[in-house]
This record gives C-alpha cells, sequence and structure tokens, in this order.
C-alpha cells in the first residue's frame, strides 16, 4: 500500500514525539512492504514565527491531498497573549473545521503495567476500557463570541450551537463503535440547563433506535465527570459535545496515570484522519529528550487502522507499546520513585526493537 503522510510537528514536545512516531510508522512500513510518504508542514506557533500565520494556506492544503495527517502539538509562552489575534490553537482549530473533522475518538485504556502510575486505587483502574468520541467542529468553539459594552462596563459572550444534522452525524460514530466493543453508549449532556443539549438527547435518542442492538443512557455530564473516577469501568463508549469531551478527556486521561499515554484520532465523512496526541506541547518539558512518546506513538497505529485500513499494524504497535510497558520501560512521566527512566528517543527505539523482534520471531503472522 502506498500513502501520503502529512506530518505537523508544531511546537514544544510535538517535533520529539512526532519524529519518534514518523520512525514507528516507518519501521511498521519497512517490515510489511507499505510505501508511507511522509510531507513536512509548519503549523501553530511555528508558523506564525515564519508566516504571521498559525495555519498557512500550503499547510491546510497538504492536509486535504494527505491520506492521513500526523499531529503534535501547538502553543507555547512565546504566543500565550490571549488577547493576540493570531494564536497557534487557531491552526488546530481551522484544520478540524476545515477538514470537517467532527468525531473525534479519544479511548482511554489502562494498560495493566500502568495500574500503579495512577492517582487512583488499583481497584477502580484494572480492566478500564473506554473511548469518548467527542463531538468536535461545533458548539462554544464555533459559536458566535464577541464583546459588547453594557451598563458601563464590558461584557462578553460565546454561543453554544448545534444543529439535528451535526449531532446525528456523530451519535452514529459512537454508535457504530460500540458495536465493535461492548455495546454502550453513554450519551452526556446538561440536559436539564441547555437547549442545545435537549436537542442533543432528543437526537440521539432517535440514532440509537437504529442500533437496537445497542444500550444508550444519557448522564448529565457533571455526574458523568463524578463517575469517571468513581466507577470507569462501567463506560464503554461515551458521547458528548465538543466542550464537555474537551474536559472530559482530561479528567479521563488521568486514570492512566498520565497524559502522556493518551491518543486521538480525528474521523470527518471519509478515510481521511487527524491523529495527534492529547498531552499538548508542554513547553516546559521541550527539547530535553524527556516527553512520553506513547501518545504520539499510538496515534500513529490509530493512524494506520482508520485512515489506511492497516488493522494488523495497528495493533502491532498497540502490542509492542503494551510489551516495552510490561518489560518495565518508563518514561519520566510514568516512573515511580527509583524506577529507571528512558528519554523520548529512546523509548521509540524500544518500541520499533520490540515491533521488529516479535515480526522477526513469527515473520508468518
Ligand atoms: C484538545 C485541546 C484543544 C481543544 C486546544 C489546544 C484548543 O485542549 O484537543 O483537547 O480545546 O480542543
Ligand atoms: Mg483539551
Amino acid at each position: 500500500m502506498k500513502a501520503t503522510i502529512a506530518v505537523l510537528p508544531g511546537d514544544g514536545i510535538g517535533p520529539e514525539v512526532v519524529a519518534q512516531a514518523v520512525a514507528v510508522l516507518e519501521a511498521s512500513a519497512r517490515l510489511h512492504g507499505h510505501t508511507l510518504h511522509f510531507e513536512q508542514a509548519l503549523v501553530g506557533g511555528a508558523a506564525i514565527d515564519r508566516f504571521g500565520t498559525a495555519l498557512p494556506e500550503a499547510t491546510l492544503e497538504l492536509c486535504r491531498r494527505a491520506d492521513a495527517i500526523l499531529f503534535g502539538a501547538v502553543g507555547g509562552p512565546r504566543w500565550d497573549d490571549p488577547s493576540a489575534r493570531v494564536r497557534p490553537e487557531q491552526g488546530l482549530l481551522g484544520i478540524r473545521k476545515g477538514l470537517d473533522l467532527f468525531a473525534n475518538l479519544r479511548p482511554v485504556a489502562v494498560p495493566a503495567a500502568l495500574v500503579g502510575a495512577s492517582t487512583l486505587k488499583p481497584e477502580v483502574l484494572t480492566g478500564v476500557d473506554l473511548i469518548v468520541v467527542r463531538e468536535l467542529t461545533g458548539g462554544l468553539y464555533y459559536g458566535e463570541r464577541g464583546r459588547r459594552r453594557l451598563n458601563g462596563q464590558e461584557m462578553a459572550f460565546d454561543t453554544m450551537v448545534y444543529s439535528e444534522a451535526e449531532v446525528e452525524r456523530v451519535a452514529h460514530v459512537a454508535f457504530r463503535l460500540a458495536r465493535r466493543r461492548r455495546r454502550l453508549v453513554t450519551s452526556v449532556d446538561k440536559a436539564n440547563v441547555l437547549e442545545c443539549s435537549r436537542l442533543w438527547r432528543q437526537v440521539v435518542t432517535r440514532v440509537a433506535g437504529q442500533y437496537p442492538d445497542v444500550t444508550l443512557e444519557h448522564q448529565l455530564v457533571d455526574s458523568c465527570a463524578m463517575m469517571l473516577v468513581r466507577d470507569p469501568r462501567h463506560f464503554d463508549v461515551i458521547l458528548t459535545e465538543n466542550t464537555f469531551g474537551d474536559i472530559l478527556t482530561d479528567e479521563a486521561a488521568q486514570l492512566t496515570g498520565s497524559i502522556g499515554m493518551l491518543p486521538s484520532a480525528s474521523l470527518g465523512e471519509g478515510p481521511r484522519g487527524f491523529y495527534e496526541p492529547i498531552h499538548g506541547s508542554a513547553p516546559t518539558i521541550a527539547g530535553r529528550n524527556i516527553a512520553n512518546p506513547l501518545a504520539a506513538i499510538l496515534s500513529a497505529a490509530m493512524l494506520l487502522r482508520h485512515s489506511l485500513g492497516l488493522e494488523r499494524e495497528a495493533a502491532e504497535i498497540e502490542a509492542a507499546v503494551g510489551a516495552v510497558l510490561d518489560k518495565g520501560y518508563r518514561t519520566a512521566d510514568l516512573a515511580g520513585p527509583g524506577e529507571p527512566v528512558l528519554g523520548t528517543q529512546e523509548m521509540g527505539a524500544a518500541v520499533i526493537e520490540q515491533l521488529t523482534r516479535v515480526r522477526e520471531e513469527s515473520p508468518a503472522r
């Protein structure tokens, strides 16, 4: 198979972790005889410095013609003036909207080897395996916003807007996913207060009618936030709108002990997708070879699965990550007191070594 992959490292630790993800993809392609063509482009603060915009036309154009996009992270103190007109996040938000990537998949599984790395009790975490489907191109992020002067003082507003069609298409993604899993969809909203949430609930309930084999439950977002730490094993597929999904996925990330472990995929109607570790640019640790590359590597696995249809190759990478963790390999964010620590490059190399060894031991797989 031949594919073009747009590589957008971005800012902070983005370039370091993406380099490891690309190396793992190259290794996998070599082992399986695929031809992956990587093309790099600037986004975020790096693009602002060079072109004065977080999303240069050439970057968006590359994303449009690529089969998949591998993204690092954007943002950092250099561009952090909240009142600035040009901000790094515009790169990310512009690609999501520009490519209509409305479904953001954020899987949260706690590998047995990492149960001790979380601040939560092992008995709460053992066996957690959930996925959040976050609506990504609507709601507060893209609604009308502004400032007014009212009664002699400054007033600000952001609006949450959802159409039936926007809710419907992302709901289908969640139900289809649930069919390949434990067949439970928890739709999360704030229907006791918000009109958008009442529409959300109505549409999701209607879509559920087409999936009689999947159980649908509704949960209020505040209660879901609580249940996520009280009984996370309960969840299979969590379906929610943009802002709630942003918040709940940071919370869910902590179940694994480190936000450095969580990959994500952002998908539209076709196979082209956008793959990104959810941890962000972490400027304070950038450039020191200490960031955890596993979220980026696991994002690369999702890329193979969702955009290129290479399920076996994806599963091999996931298994290799599991195996290096089982062997006790840890980056700084995961290491307990006294445990030896690997750098970003060393962790990437360990995954590649594992991947290669498994293939060589059983090439027929
Ligand atoms: C995320 C991030 C982004 C978001 C930021 C960087 C705009 O927090 O992907 O979760 O809020 O969507
Ligand atoms: Mg977030």
